[in-house]
């Protein structure tokens, strides 16, 4: 029986656990490979907080030497029993709450981007495999690594002669998102390899980034020590290995495609779907007047627990009370998802005539329709939200972030936009499928995996950013007319997208037999 020991920064099964769609597979993942008949223990930081959920049972103290000095890292285990095969572990040590109790990621100034989390994370990576060495997790076969925070984990294994028993272990790196990629100095800084672990001896090739040679890249460490690199859909795998084009609005390798290019040449590199929980209860599709009332209830209880009154909410609350009243508009435009320029920047970028899509969107859709955008994060995105939201009356703009929320609006929308510049897997589409709901989205990543275009929804393409934009809203318009034109087609496309399957159960097969075996 395999058992794989999966070390990341999010996870979902634990409240508050998540920030992003690392959080969801994390959550899943495990349960399904068990259900296959292996074992998985999933640790994340503590960041201050899981370790003291309720129920929370020591499985005891490990040590690992961080910045020249010994650390005691206590490792708990949560939910113990809850799901067969699975153990769900925290690591608890006071850096891991330094951006504040229970908060996952610090954003650092410019200056230093990544200072905060890369300290916690560098830790985090030294305590997992003292953990394993010092067997609270024992009989590993497989280190599973997500993202770039626990990749300095494969330099560690690889080079520091303390870990020279675990050598056996096979290393498999899951790459949820390139854009992000953790880089740091080597030295020369407080958050900086060498202030980490400063006797540790490396080929400097091996981790450096390939553009600043000064600087440690923890993404490109992973994907060339691992010995299977895995990404989250296959067409994202074959976007990464080709070199960022902006003239061509095109999201590749994100500087990294040289190594992953090799990686795949190795036959190391290979894409996995992300799936979706088909057992998780279905949200009830509304009549118009509740599903308003219940947009607006779950608005006041969230604007209810701030300590100030913010007067984008407090408009929000009154559209959705206003449109309340009236009848329900032809058209309602759903998008849920994270602020970042990787989801927005389509929909708020200006067009070279200084015009803004989102602006042409919503005046096409006036009297005909109306958008209803749940999102919260990246703050200059959400103020350039809030004034479009003030020159549109059919646009509502919640800037929240809400799982009542999401959940109403994936039930109960018309279709559901998705326009990322690029797209590892994403999960919003599947959630918006699964609930009867066609998806309008950017023929990129996971998205081209999980749609097909005129069959179960509606994708489109260009050949720059503006003309991405462009077509993204003549489709907008093409599919607007065919529900007004030819309801029965539309009906039928929205049906085939409820009728998609994206099980757990098959990556979990294609993990077993292409990741661990
Ligand atoms: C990242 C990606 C997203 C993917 C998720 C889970 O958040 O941006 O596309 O669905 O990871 O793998």
């Amino acid at each position: 029986m395999t058992h794989i020991c999966m070390l990341a920064a999010e996870n979902d099964v634990i409240p508050g656990g998540k920030v992003g769609g690392i959080g969801d597979v994390v959550r899943d993942i495990p349960k399904a490979l068990a259900r296959q008949g292996a074992t998985v223990t999933v640790l994340v930081p503590a960041y201050g907080a899981f370790h003291q959920i309720t129920g929370a049972s020591p499985v005891g103290v490990c040590t690992a030497v961080f910045r020249g000095r010994t650390e005691r890292i206590e490792i708990y285990e949560l939910f113990t029993g809850r799901d067969a095969g699975v153990r769900y572990l925290v690591a608890h040590h006071p850096l891991f709450a330094s951006g504040g109790k229970g908060r996952i990621y610090c954003n650092d100034d410019a200056n230093q981007p990544f200072a905060t989390d890369a300290n916690k994370f560098a830790l985090f990576c030294v305590a997992s495999l003292r953990a394993l060495k010092e067997d609270l997790i024992s009989s590993v076969d497989v280190l599973h690594l997500h993202d770039w925070h626990t990749g300095l984990a494969a330099a560690l294994l690889k080079y520091d002669p303390d870990f020279q028993s675990l050598k056996p272990l096979k290393v498999v790196f899951s790459i949820h998102n390139l854009a992000l990629q953790g880089i740091r100095p080597f030295a020369e800084h407080e958050s900086s390899l060498q202030a980490w672990f400063p006797h540790l001896l490396y080929n400097h090739a091996e981790l450096a980034d390939p553009r600043w040679q000064q600087c440690v890249n923890p993404i490109a460490t992973a994907i060339r020590i691992a010995d299977v690199v895995h990404t989250v859909s296959p067409t994202y795998a074959t976007e990464i290995v080709q070199a960022n084009d902006q003239a061509r609005g095109f999201h590749g390798g994100e500087g990294l495609e040289r190594d992953l290019q090799q990686a795949a040449g190795q036959g190391r590199l290979t894409g996995i779907i992300n799936g979706i929980d088909y057992d998780a209860p279905l949200a009830a599709r509304l009549g118009w007047s509740e599903f308003m009332q219940a947009a607006a209830d779950d608005m006041l209880r969230l604007m209810a627990r701030r300590p100030d009154l913010r007067s984008l909410d407090y408009v929000a609350h009154q559209r959705l009370l206003r449109w309340q009243q009236e009848a329900r508009p032809a058209h309602i435009i759903t998008g849920v998802g994270r602020l970042t320029d990787q989801k927005m920047a389509l929909l708020l970028q200006p067009l070279p005539d200084g015009s803004i899509p989102l602006d042409i969107m919503l005046d096409a859709l006036k009297g005909r329709g109306m958008l209803l955008l749940l999102g919260s994060g990246d703050a200059e995105l959400e103020q350039h939200c809030r004034t479009i939201a003030a020159r549109h009356e059919h646009f509502l703009f919640l800037n929240q972030y809400s799982e009542t929320l999401s959940n109403l609006l994936f039930a109960n929308g018309d279709l559901f936009l998705m326009p990322s510049s690029f797209e590892p897997c994403g999960i919003s589409q599947m959630l918006a499928m699964r609930q009867g709901q066609p998806v309008l989205a950017h023929a990129v990543g996971g998205l081209c995996d999980t749609i097909s275009d005129k069959v179960d929804g509606f994708l489109f393409s260009g050949e720059s950013m503006p003309s991405q934009a462009t077509r993204m809203l003549e489709r907008l318009n093409e599919v607007l007319q065919l529900r007004e034109k030819r309801p029965d087609d539309f009906r039928e496309i929205a049906e085939r997208a409820q009728a998609q399957r994206f099980e757990w159960h098959d990556s979990a097969s294609r993990y077993l037999s292409e990741l661990y075996s």
